[in-house]
């Protein structure tokens, strides 16, 4: 598990911090919208986040692999003449290296995981060592899974907002999108503002609801949970310019939606009789 913080330095009750998350890049995959992909990394770097990928960065299903099919590899890996396993990093880090700065951490997904079983290699590592060289840039390697400690500051008030991640693992779920994942990680993750895992290729953002009785104060709350699913960039259909149909036109799935999200946090002051509470107010950019 691997767990970051991050602190925003708020100059009123009106700014905002905002985080930019992203998942299932899957460079090397002839069925990736790179257009969409671009969109996504611009809007976030515009609306100055902080950006964190959650695996499957990289698709990287190589010749000797049962998946293998040519016509699912991104034909610019063969026409450069090298190993698709380098011609891929050398794609990831030109398309990030604009937005490196931003760049909080990046995870691993299963995409990942098999190169590193199969093929004894950690591409993600590479592709940090490679982005870190870079002035300014200091990406954390993210792994499967771990929290974000969110701290937004404003004057000498600080309040939190914590984000459990994981990459997620499963099947595609095309009728329940993913929802039970969510169930079942609310019933063991315990005091979380968020939650976020990507791999299914779904887009979509539910609020679970916890209810919570504080001891010391003999109160009951009600507090939300965000939980996200973030999307891949492959065309189902191959509908999109310059992109192929992914593996989903063969599985009779419908086409499934795309791109990350902008997580927006404020302040959020609440007066009640004659206490005033403070807490992170959170609204998902889709
Ligand atoms: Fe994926």
């Amino acid at each position: 598990m691997y767990n970051f913080s991050s602190t925003f330095e708020l100059a009123s009750i009106n700014d905002k911090a905002r985080l930019g998350l992203l998942s299932d890049l899957h460079f090397g995959n002839s069925s990736l919208v790179k257009a969409e992909l671009q969109r996504d990394l611009e809007r976030m770097d515009q609306a100055e986040c902080e950006i964190a990928i959650n695996g499957d960065v990289f698709d990287l299903v190589l010749p000797g692999d049962k998946r293998f099919d040519l016509a699912g590899l991104d034909r610019t890996l063969i026409q450069k003449g090298v190993k698709p396993i380098d011609a891929a990093i050398e794609l990831a880090y030109e398309t990030l290296k604009p937005y490196a700065h931003r760049i909080k951490f990046i995870g691993i997904g299963n995409h990942e995981s098999h190169v590193n079983k199969h093929h004894h290699i950690d591409v993600t590592k590479i592709l940090l060592y490679r982005l870190n060289q870079l002035p300014n840039v200091e990406i954390g390697y993210g792994g499967w899974c771990g929290y974000w400690h969110v701290r937004l500051k404003r004057h000498n008030t600080i309040v939190s907002w914590v984000q459990y991640r994981h990459h997620g693992a499963g099947g595609a779920a095309p009728v329940t999108k993913g929802m039970i994942d969510f169930n079942r990680m609310l019933v063991w993750q315990g005091d979380i503002d968020g939650l976020w895992i990507g791999h299914k290729h779904n887009k979509f953002v539910d609020l679970a609801t916890k209810m919570n009785y504080n001891r010391q104060h003999r109160k009951v709350s009600t507090d939300q949970v965000t939980c996200i699913m973030t999307g891949s960039y492959l065309s189902t259909y191959g509908t999109d310019e310059g992109a192929d149909p992914s593996y989903a036109m063969g599985w009779n799935l419908s086409p499934q939606q795309m791109g990350g999200v902008i997580v927006e946090l404020r302040h959020d002051a609440e007066q009640q009789k004659y206490q005033r509470t403070l807490k992170v107010g959170c609204r998902v950019i889709l």
